[in-house]
């Protein structure tokens, strides 16, 4: 139940903490707008454990939503599995390449989780990679690998520090600096950084100190080109003024909504076991359920940030590794119906829904549908409609409306493909 309402406050919070300013940000939203699809990657010295990140450790977390619940202190286990972290199998390149495989076109690493342990080479506290016996920064090779191979690097930096004395504390004014000279290590040292994705600060008495337009303008200065996600803020409030470029629905498809640019983060491996971490006995979830995910986000005109959680010796776990493989594979025949598109250009459902581009349509239709799909009214007329899936599902247009007509066994799993040609650029339906 706990976690039931923290996701709805979650999410309400997350979609309103913000306002976007279209306008200001469709330039550097551009090429995240064409890419639609990204990796997530949740590691760090949790993976010794197999359990989940920063979550798992006991001890004071202050500022939660929930107040303190775990009473004060640290963690001795969980604070020292550090000692053990060596990823000696850890290469970046092939995770890079994995992402790149699966058709992601970007990536998102955690450079420093709630649990306040960091990835990198940071002067600013001996808790870091540095000091376990691997002792190489992951960022350094990370950003690198992602450089080289075309794929756009992001970090994520968890303003919520459950570790650092300072966090929350009085005026926060020690811990704010802490904060934003690792983020100046984090935007200087590193070469392009294209996603800075906050997690948020927290919540509490304190919190009226915390400065996140500062921090916001911090990122601007270094990294101009940067995009930055909505989570900057603490939970609940809503700050007009603080434009961040995109929102972030959590482990559920965001709903259609070309008027704002949004991004759902979500885990390849199954809950309850699964997270966003390493886990020893997480299983990845159906094939069909991942391009749902997809296709659903796409139709939506929004974006898929899909997670995987590297294990302790620093390798994709091959059961993940194997579904990208897989998602990859789907994306080299049919990814022409989702670079590049928007969602629409009417309303998704359960049915699933449409993406365009130009004069063409392309109508994602799961197995669930209705036998008959009635759409509203498009402006321009079909002149042509393809079945990308080798199957009899058939699309109709009268008095404007379009209908696409199948039987169950007409229609595949994940999904079937229309390519629905028009005999002008297909303009946005209000529905
Ligand atoms: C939540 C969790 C965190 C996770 C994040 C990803 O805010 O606290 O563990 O990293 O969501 O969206």
């Amino acid at each position: 139940m706990k976690k039931l309402i923290f996701l709805f406050i979650s999410l309400f919070a997350f979609s309103l903490a913000f306002s976007q300013d279209k306008a200001t940000n469709t330039e550097r939203m551009k090429w995240w707008r064409e890419a639609r699809f990204g990796m997530f990657i949740h590691w760090d010295m949790s993976s010794v454990a197999g359990t989940e990140i920063s979550w798992s450790r006991l001890g004071a977390k202050p500022l939660d939503i929930f107040g303190d619940p775990a009473g004060t202190g640290g963690d001795s286990i969980y604070d020292n599995l550090y000692k053990k972290f060596n990823p000696t199998q850890f290469n970046a390149g092939k995770w890079v390449e994995i992402a790149k495989d699966a058709g992601m076109k970007y990536l998102v690493f955690t450079a420093k989780h709630h649990g306040g342990f960091c990835m990198w080479d940071t002067k600013y506290t001996d808790y870091s990679i540095m000091n376990t016996p691997y002792g190489k920064d992951v960022i350094r090779e990370l950003s690198a690998e992602c450089h080289k191979a075309g794929i756009r690097f992001g970090i994520y930096y968890s303003p919520r520090d459950w570790h650092h004395p300072d966090y929350g504390m009085g005026d926060n004014t020690k811990y704010e600096a802490y904060m934003t000279g690792q983020l100046t290590e984090l935007l200087t040292n590193y070469g392009q950084v294209d996603v800075v994705w906050f997690d948020s600060f927290g919540k509490g008495e304190s919190v009226k100190y915390w400065h996140a337009d500062k921090v916001l303008d911090l990122v601007r200065k270094l990294q101009p080109q940067a995009i930055i996600n909505n989570r900057c803020n603490y939970f609940g409030e809503n700050v007009p003024s603080l434009k961040a470029d995109f929102d972030t629905p959590e482990q559920t498809i965001g709903s259609y909504q070309p008027t704002r640019n949004w991004e759902s983060c979500m885990c390849v491996v199954e809950a309850p076991k699964g997270g966003w971490s390493y886990r020893r006995d997480g299983k990845v979830k159906p094939f069909a359920e991942c391009i749902r995910n997809l296709v659903g986000c796409s139709t939506g005109d929004g974006n898929l940030l899909l997670d995987v959680g590297p294990d302790p010796t620093g390798i994709i776990p091959s059961d993940q590794a194997g579904r990208l493989a897989q998602i990859g594979e789907w994306i080299r025949k049919y990814g022409f119906t989702i670079y590049g598109t928007q969602g629409g250009p009417f309303r998704n459902g359960k049915w699933g829904g449409g993406t365009f581009k130009g004069n063409k349509v392309y109508v994602h239709l799961y197995e669930s549908a209705p036998d008959t799909v009635s759409l509203p009214a498009l402006k321009e007329n079909l002149v042509n409609a393809k079945n990308l899936s080798h199957s009899n599902v058939k699309a109709s247009m009268s008095n404007g409306k379009i209908k696409i007509i199948s039987t169950p066994a007409d229609r595949h799993s994940p999904d079937t493909i229309l390519e629905l040609t028009f005999d002008k650029p297909v303009t946005r339906v209000e529905n």
